[in-house]
């Protein structure tokens, strides 16, 4: 039988974009009000590169959400990463690990998806910077799709699997690595059967859609994220990972604000804004594979696990009641459109239990 109410640990999301200014202190509460920690991507422009970047990046949020929930019980913690490049240096990966602020290093394929141009053009530059990762067990978050844009697009992450992953933990077999928001029944494989440190984290959007959403009745750009939206088949690999209980798979919503005016246009950006309503999409999600009970140990137990960080220990509560999707939300003179716009619901958080 379907539960009214599930109380469970307060989750963490590991992928999430922030953005800065005005952005920032839009987007960063829906975020606070759900997850404790969060996993801040660095594709800034420009990029977060350095551990000072990273500092004063993870100053701005804390002012941000200070100002805007001054009368509000939220402790939000801020885990920063740095944007790997070509020109990462080991004294660099050094200074992150002695930091109390960088968690990780997030690898993007140049010209892998918005803000990404200075990604890593070969990984053969990087040797140094890995190495110094590997030896001091930081973990390094990927972007894993190849760019050639001779492969398909729907192809391109099973395509990164063999010929980029599969060779690099050949070379770093102690590298702590996260697959981040995988979408192939490929990536799942992949990761359930490999030794060693590797995990991965599974978006809301995911587990819900397969690649017609983007297409129905009409073009969709509220659905168009990077990794692009796959078949069917492979929502439902997903789907079975995250629910399977195994400590490889845990959230992170991948939630990409862009202002609505960007993402409606002749050449939109990729990103879905799951943020305000995340833990109900995964409630969603989870309840469609019978697999509720396995929600809490997929939101809050296995992130931190990997990342070797202590559990939240404060309890959240969902409640069993259906609500509408129904409001964009107001940003930089225009709105954001948060995913799932006009669907319904069957869970409503309620905040702390
Ligand atoms: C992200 C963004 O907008 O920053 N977009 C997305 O579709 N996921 C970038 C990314 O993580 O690929
Ligand atoms: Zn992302």
């Amino acid at each position: 039988m379907t539960p009214q109410q599930i109380i469970m640990t307060q989750p963490d999301d590991w992928h999430l974009h922030l953005r800065d200014g005005e952005m920032l202190g839009t987007v960063l509460p829906y975020t606070a009000r759900q997850f404790a920690r969060a996993i801040v991507m660095p594709n800034l422009k420009p990029p977060v590169t350095t551990v000072k970047q990273a500092t004063e990046y993870a100053q701005r949020i804390r002012a941000a959400l200070a100002q805007r929930s001054a009368e509000q019980n939220i402790a939000f913690d801020p885990l920063m990463t740095l944007y790997l490049t070509d020109h990462t240096s080991a004294d660099e990966i050094q200074r992150a690990r002695d930091s109390e602020v960088v968690q990780a290093l997030k690898l993007y394929p140049a010209g892998a998806t918005t803000n990404s141009e200075s990604g890593v053009t070969d990984l053969n530059h990087c040797t140094k910077a890995l190495e110094a990762m590997q030896k001091n067990a930081m973990v390094l978050c990927v972007h894993g799709e190849v760019t050639h844009q001779d492969v398909d697009v729907f192809d391109r992450e099973a395509v990164f699997i063999d010929q980029v992953l599969i060779p690099l933990r050949h070379r770093f077999p102690e590298l702590r690595i996260v697959f981040e928001h995988i979408t192939t029944r490929q990536a799942a494989d992949y990761v359930q059967s490999a030794s060693g440190p590797i995990a991965a984290t599974i978006t809301p959007q995911h587990l819900l859609y397969n690649r017609n959403a983007l297409f129905q009745g009409g073009i969709r750009p509220h659905y168009y994220c990077l990794p692009v939206l796959k078949r069917e088949v492979h929502r439902q690999a997903l789907l079975a990972a995250a629910s399977s209980g195994s400590p490889k798979f845990f959230l992170g919503t991948d939630s990409a604000p862009h202002e609505r005016a960007t993402k409606e246009t002749a050449c939109g950006c990729a990103g879905c804004f799951s943020a305000p309503y995340a833990l109900e999409l995964y409630a969603q999600a989870f309840a469609s594979a019978g697999a509720l009970d396995r929600l809490e140990a997929f939101a809050s137990f296995h992130g931190p696990d990997f990342y070797r960080l202590p559990r939240n220990t404060r309890k959240i509560k969902l409640s069993r009641t259906a609500q509408k999707i129904s409001s964009p939300i107001a940003a930089e003179g225009g709105f954001l459109v948060p995913l799932g716009f006009g669907e319904q619901l069957d869970w409503r958080f309620e905040g702390f239990a």
